[in-house]
């Protein structure tokens, strides 16, 4: 259930990627927009923020269903970390369907509400994983 070194540190580069992407993207549609001609412009680096974005998240929802298999059940079923790790799992799955739906909500109040939900349980999955990663191990019963 321990995952092996190689698949630790490519789920962690995924995982970067996602968030960091995510976090670069909220700076650069706040902070970056510049005034134009026809009005603000909004910065350069926004859809190359979306494409890395969407291949982290890529990567990451194929680490989930890995995850699930060599990772996650094993863990559940030794009833270990099931509170950090069910919800960093939870927290997956919500941003998994949010950001599927901020492809096809057409709505742009419906989009902004569900825009706001999906990167604030973004923001807030980091700690989450890291208090998942370094959770102290359960003391054996004697
Ligand atoms: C209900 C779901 C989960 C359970 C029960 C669970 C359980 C565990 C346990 C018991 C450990 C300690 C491993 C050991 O020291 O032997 C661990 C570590 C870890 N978990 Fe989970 N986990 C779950 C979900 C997740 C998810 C969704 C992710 C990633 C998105 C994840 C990533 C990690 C990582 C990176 C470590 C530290 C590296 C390692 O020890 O292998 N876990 N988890
Ligand atoms: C498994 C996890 C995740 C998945 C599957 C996912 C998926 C997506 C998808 C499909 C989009 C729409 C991209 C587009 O409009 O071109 C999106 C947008 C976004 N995501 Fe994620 N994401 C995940 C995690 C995160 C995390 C951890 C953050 C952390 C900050 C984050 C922040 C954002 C932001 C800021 C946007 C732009 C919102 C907007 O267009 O209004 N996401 N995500």
């Amino acid at each position: 259930m321990r995952l092996r070194p190689g698949r630790r540190h490519m789920l962690q580069a995924v995982l970067l990627m996602l968030w960091t992407s995510g976090l670069l993207w909220l700076v650069a549609h706040h902070w970056l927009v510049r005034p134009g001609d026809y009005g603000p412009q909004p910065s350069p680096l926004e859809p190359w923020c979306l494409r890395a974005h969407g291949l982290a998240a890529l990567g990451t929802t194929g680490f989930i269903g890995l995850l699930w298999a060599v990772h996650i059940e094993p863990g559940w079923a030794l009833r270990r970390r099931r509170w950090s790790g069910g919800l960093v799992f939870a927290s997956a799955l919500l941003l998994i369907a949010s950001g599927y739906l901020l492809y096809y909500v057409g709505d742009e109040a419906t989009r902004a509400t569900l825009s706001l939900a999906h990167w604030s349980l973004g923001l807030a999955a980091l700690p989450l994983f890291l208090l998942h990663r370094v959770a102290p191990r359960r003391r054996r019963r004697r």
